[in-house]
């Protein structure tokens, strides 16, 4: 696709993180299921259902672009997914495991706040206001789920403190 106008970029954007959030819709069962606290299994099981409206908003955007609804591979998504994958395939003391994979799911937040704050600025200097405004909602909602993820970390952090040391074997 080329990129002539700041628009044809918005769309590249879009299509970018279209494929990132279908990924991530299935990535998500596999987090919840892998987290030994409830606590994070029940932030990644809400956030799967998040992630199921912010694709159907993606699609209600694409729509008033008139542009097809398509993914174009996000490889850093992909990436950051994999990572999280190598995490829940070690071995190891569960909180540990959950403090990584706290980690491995606020990078992936990080990365979305980013993505879906660029697309929201281009909708804004392009006057597309409605587009602006979704595309506002779902970046409010990946801030919350990033927010209540350092929640769940901070006591998490902390249980991981307390297991292992040195005498711990291999
Ligand atoms: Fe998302």
């Amino acid at each position: 696709m080329k990129l002539n106008s700041l628009h044809d970029l918005l769309v590249e954007e879009l299509r970018d993180l279209y494929s990132a959030e279908n990924m991530l819709l299935k990535a998500l069962p596999r987090m919840a299921k892998a987290a030994s606290s409830e606590e994070l299994q029940a932030a990644f099981e809400e956030h799967l259902t998040q992630t199921e409206e912010q694709v159907r908003r993606l699609d209600r955007i694409f729509k008033q672009l008139g542009a097809k609804a398509k993914g174009k591979k996000c490889k850093a998504m992909e990436g950051l997914i994999e990572e999280g994958k190598e995490i829940m395939e070690q071995d190891g003391d569960e909180a540990v495991l959950d403090a990584a994979m706290i980690g491995a799911a606020q990078k992936v937040e990080h990365y979305e706040i980013a993505s879906y704050g660029t697309a929201r600025t281009f909708a804004q200097i392009l006057g597309l206001d409605d587009v602006a405004d979704l595309l506002q909602e779902t970046l409010d909602e990946e801030a919350d789920t990033d927010k209540r993820l350092t929640e769940i970390a901070e006591s998490a952090n902390y249980e991981a403190a307390t297991v292992g040391g040195e005498d711990e074997e291999e």
